[in-house]
């Protein structure tokens, strides 16, 4: 039996693979008091605040580089997000004639990119696909690449099914071939660990909002040493403000405009809080919880979880459908009758739907967070058997 759900009782987030939530109060709370200290254009102007508020976005560019193992601080871009992050890239290396390399696992900041290039410019590209267990062979992507390869794209974890893939093993064959890997770690950014440098990555793109516990609006790519991203917008910089032409140094040469002081102080943050927490405790605590929902859901014979079982890199992402239903109905009664809150649908991963077979109904999609608790996950449990049992 489960309890109805009142207006009183607080909403069980279980949503934090579309964006972390809460946030953690000191990393807002720090945010609003440091912007009121320094909230000025860094860099722009020869005051001493101006001085200070670079000296801030400096520190956070080498903070990102020394969590993602990047040899270069300079070469940390900020974005928008990790979309704005993949479209700089690969709108900065691809050009009319270049064949990418990337998965059907990709969400749709990687494969919307591609395809516009491929009306567009004609650019040709292959989806490599992944493996009953949700990962992508390294010898199957390898044997995808082209002389003309161009560049391969990579997500370090699904976000429909949770698995990582083995980035070094892609990276030394792609290094083999000459061909940079561009990382999309959107959803592993702040559950595991990167390494850049070690793992032989040319470049990273990430995302603030999400396990890295910033906010939203923030976020960056990082390059390594050798790889050459051509400027695709221009503006201000702050600096050879005489040329008509765009800065050419990093990480200049991606940023115009005045940056998001305020979400860069929130990244800066959010890693320090993520140190402190112990992003490694973190996830091994957020890893037993999934394993216990998936255990309790696939004793549920309505229920099919599509996530393989998890692995200790994976990350806490469930993905399941309920027969005979819509994931949009499963969703809604989770959110109405229980105080659930998931993400259903496609995930904007449209290709991965396709290969389960879900896309007519899409997937109820459980991702947890720092904060969900195990009575969250059993409560998530005793809503599904209660919902799989209207189907009997
Ligand atoms: C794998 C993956 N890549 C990229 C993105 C895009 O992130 P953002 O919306 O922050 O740009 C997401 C967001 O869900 C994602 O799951």
């Amino acid at each position: 039996m489960i309890d109805a759900h009142t207006d009183n009782d607080p909403l069980i987030y279980l949503d934090n693979a579309a964006t972390s939530f809460p946030k953690p109060r000191e990393v807002l709370e720090r945010m609003v008091e440091i912007y009121a200290e320094i909230g000025v254009s860094p860099g722009r102007g020869s005051y001493d605040l101006s001085t200070e508020a670079a000296a801030f976005v400096a520190a956070t560019r080498d903070k990102i580089a020394r969590f993602f193992g990047a040899p270069d601080p300079d070469r940390v871009v900020f974005t928008v997000n990790a979309t704005d992050a993949l479209n700089l890239a690969i709108q900065g290396i691809v050009t009319t004639g270049d064949h990418v390399i990337s998965t059907r696992l990709e969400h749709n900041s990687v494969l919307r990119p591609l395809f516009h290039l491929h009306e567009r410019d004609g650019v040709e590209f292959d989806l490599v696909p992944f493996e009953a267990d949700g990962t992508v062979d390294p010898d199957r992507f390898a044997r995808a690449l082209r002389p003309e390869t161009k560049l391969a794209i990579v997500s370090h974890a699904s976000s429909v099914l949770g698995t990582t893939q083995p980035i070094p093993e892609i990276a030394r064959r792609c290094g083999g071939a000459g061909v940079p890997l561009l990382v999309d770690a959107a959803q592993s950014a702040g559950h595991i660990p990167f390494a850049l440098s070690d793992w032989g990555v040319s470049a990273v793109a990430f995302t603030g909002h999400k396990a890295l516990l910033g906010p939203s609006g923030i976020g960056g790519l990082v390059l390594g040493r050798d790889l050459a991203v051509a400027s695709t917008r221009f503006g201000g910089t702050g600096i050879d403000s005489h040329s008509l032409r765009h800065t050419q140094s990093y990480p200049h040469r991606l940023e115009a405009g005045t940056l998001n002081l305020l979400g860069i102080i929130g990244i800066a943050l959010a890693l320090e809080c993520l140190a402190t927490e112990g992003m490694e405790q973190t996830h091994e605590r957020e890893m037993t919880l999934v394993r216990r929902l998936r255990d309790g859901l696939v004793a549920m014979p309505a229920v099919t979880v599509h996530s393989p079982p998890p692995r200790a890199d994976d990350l806490p992402v469930l993905t399941c459908t309920v027969d005979g239903m819509d994931s949009d109905d499963v969703g809604a009664i989770l959110d109405a009758d229980y105080g659930i809150a998931v993400r259903t649908g496609l995930h904007c991963a449209p290709l991965v739907h396709r290969d389960l077979g879900t896309v007519q109904t899409g997937g109820v999609r459980f991702s947890l967070g720092a904060t969900t608790t195990q009575h969250d996950i059993d409560h998530a449990i005793a809503a599904m058997r209660a919902i799989a049992e209207r189907l009997l």
